[in-house]
């Protein structure tokens, strides 16, 4: 769009650009710049729009995009222009993610490119690195306290480390997820450092305070995060003798958003990362990027207008490069973080599917998918061009954040059934053979959240203990049926490391002091290599588990009706114990396939009738792709065995396993 304001300041700017940069050569740089300016210039001026200094930082950020342009690659420039064709790539089926810490999972970053050939055995192809910025020893909240931003955590290893784990992972066509943590760094930081000695300058990247006045305000609407182990949102910095917003832990000082230094900064930083290889970023607590007395600080529009313009900044240095959106909030507000466009993803591509998440752990308790359903139906549609990731199990806690209306249509009470669902996984409840422990339990809200490892949570560790076949069995099934569910949904699956052998909960954290007091450690685990040895084993618990998600991954690769086209269609069935849906590709009609999920300890049935008009299942046709069987029917019912998954379809499976 024309408009002259931003055309002017943009003919200025390209004037005033250092001469070395005008030199180089930025033809691609100079289209997408023109292309996005009126949008950039838009958003810089409502957000920083009334200040004196906003031309001189309008050009600090486009220099900041200039510079970090000369300095990318021509092979991650080519992959650009590759992407930029091919837009809809992230939305295909053939991508299946994993999240690990480098050092948990392979002891450094070297150790991680050792092991990508086990990664590529399961089918993965995508490895979110959970953060490896430099951050103080102890207090790092697992690494989402940094303590610079360019460095990495030299236990972890170094910049030419990897650059070679993304180069080995780009010649595998794997891509690389990176972490950069947005919201807040860690009070070990230069720019906290600086504030801390008087600089004023410093103090302007923080929200820091002389007294209580504002920070009691603010306290009046904001929850807490960490209310065990940090409760309030600010803390006391004796130094400076004033008062530091610190909405995680009071080690992880809040940067301040209001200030476009603190934007152009962490735009330089994100386009570094890209710089180095970076396919994705994952852009942490991104809910928290503004604060606004009076609000709970959370999904304020302002942190939205940071996101775009955060991501049309990028779209001309690095366009190749996606977002993911860390909000875990409510599936209204996190539907948001796509932004806000008919169809085309203006804020990040790619948003952590929470609802479904704990949707899925409320069927495992429950044993039916009343709540799923519920949940599932009123999740908001998303953009065409933007997808979920969805995941079982993070290195966070699970937290039971659904819609208290759907609670009630369910069938429940909402704190009743939230009460209901920690005894589950902690194990409290009677017929629960889960062992989760209770997480940020808020004495003054009731508010609580759950940690354990997948295996730990649905019994295999229970099982293993009282040596029971049947428990063991059972908690394999369920471990494949919920990833059965992330795999074909719609959307990118996110494994967790060490689910794939069925890891159990690690409780060697409580030796550390710097973690004990945060038991999200117990499913962070250190990978037991041993262990994943007993893959190769036949008839082992890590073999069922891994073999079962190789084939099943493989399976999902090979069918064109998952890629993400917002191709799902839910199923209203009579029997509460089913999750079923469609998955249809758009394009290459009969191309169908029928997810049906029991997450009863009984068989369930599904009347064939009840699917409607749909002439391919044919009775006696109907094939699961991931098993090759033909499920039993029993008068005119198809059976689905206890914690079992089909994905139904009459033509063969195209993969040979
Ligand atoms: C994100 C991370 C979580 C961390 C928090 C603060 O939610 O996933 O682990 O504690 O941000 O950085």
């Amino acid at each position: 769009m024309y408009e002259q304001v931003a055309h002017s300041l943009l003919n200025e700017i390209l004037d005033r650009l250092k001469p070395e940069i005008r030199r180089q050569d930025l033809r691609h740089f100079y289209t997408r710049l023109g292309a996005n300016f009126y949008a950039i210039h838009s958003l810089f001026h409502l957000l920083y729009g009334k200040r004196s200094d906003f031309t001189e930082q309008m050009i600090n950020l486009v220099e900041v995009m200039a510079n970090q342009y000369i300095t990318r690659s021509k092979q991650l420039e080519q992959s650009d222009i590759a992407r930029e064709k091919e837009h809809n790539w992230f939305l295909s089926q053939q991508w299946v993610g994993m999240a690990l810490y480098a050092d948990g999972f392979a002891d450094d970053l070297r150790g991680v490119r050792s092991r990508l050939p086990y990664l590529q055995e399961l089918g993965i192809n995508m490895v979110h690195l959970m953060p490896v910025l430099k951050c103080p020893e102890s207090a790092s909240d697992g690494g989402y306290a940094v303590s610079d931003f360019r460095q990495l955590d030299s236990r972890v290893g170094n910049l030419d480390d990897l650059r070679e784990l993304a180069e080995s992972m780009h010649k595998r066509e794997m891509l690389l997820v990176f972490d950069v943590v947005v919201n807040h760094t860690s009070d070990e930081h230069a720019w906290a450092q600086m504030a801390r000695s008087g600089k004023q300058k410093y103090q302007d990247y923080y929200y820091i305070f002389g007294n209580r006045d504002v920070p009691d305000m603010f306290e009046e609407t904001m929850p807490e995060i960490f209310p065990e182990t940090s409760p309030g949102n600010f803390t006391w910095d004796e130094t400076m003798g004033k008062w530091v917003m610190s909405v995680f832990h009071d080690y992880q000082w809040d940067l301040n958003y209001s200030n476009p230094a603190v934007f152009i900064e962490m735009i330089d930083i994100i386009l570094f990362w890209a710089n180095q290889g970076a396919d994705i970023v994952r852009l942490d607590a991104v809910a928290f990027l503004w604060k606004k007395i009076g609000t709970s600080c959370q999904n304020e529009r302002e942190a939205h207008l940071i996101l775009q313009l955060m991501k049309d900044c990028c779209q001309v240095t690095a366009p190749g490069v996606l977002f993911i959106a860390e909000a875990i909030v409510a599936p209204v507000e996190i539907i948001k973080y796509f932004g806000e466009d008919a169809v085309i993803a203006k804020e990040c591509e790619i948003a952590y599917n929470a609802t479904f998440m704990a949707l899925l752990w409320d069927a495992v308790a429950t044993r039916n998918a009343k709540l799923l359903n519920q949940g599932i139906r009123n999740l908001p549609d998303k953009l065409d061009r933007a997808t979920w990731l969805n995941y079982i199990r993070c290195h966070d806690d699970i937290g039971l954040g659904f819609d208290d209306r759907d609670i009630r249509l369910a069938g429940y009470e909402p704190l009743a059934h939230r009460r209901f669902l920690v005894d589950y996984f902690t194990g409290t409840y009677d017929d629960s053979e889960a062992k989760g422990q209770p997480f940020g339990v808020n004495e003054k809200t009731g508010d609580a959240r759950i940690s354990g490892s997948l295996a730990s949570l649905v019994g295999l560790e229970w099982a293993l203990e009282q040596d029971d076949p049947e428990a063991i069995e059972r908690a394999v099934k369920l471990i494949l049926l919920l990833h059965g569910m992330i795999l074909s949904f719609g959307g990118i699956p996110l494994l967790y490391y060490g689910d794939e052998i069925g890891t159990l909960n690690d409780c060697s954290f409580l030796q550390d002091e710097s973690k004990a007091g945060d038991n999200r450690w117990m499913h962070r685990p250190q990978l037991d290599w041993q262990k994943a040895e007993l893959r190769l084993r036949h008839g082992t618990v890590e073999q069922q588990i891994f073999d079962g998600l190789k084939k099943i991954i493989a399976v999902r690769k090979s069918i064109p009706a998952f890629a993400d086209f917002n191709n799902r269609e839910l199923l209203e069935l009579d029997n509460p114990h089913l999750f079923a849906f469609w998955r249809s590709h758009p394009n290459q009609s009969g191309d169908r396939v029928l997810v049906v999920a029991n997450f009863d300890a009984s068989p369930q049935y599904i009347n064939l009738n009840e699917l409607g008009n749909r002439g391919m299942f044919c009775y006696g046709q109907v094939k699961d792709l991931c098993s090759g069987e033909s499920p039993a029917l029993f008068k005119e019912q198809l059976v689905i065995p206890p914690y079992r998954f089909y994905w139904l379809t009459d033509q063969q499976p195209e993969v040979e396993l």
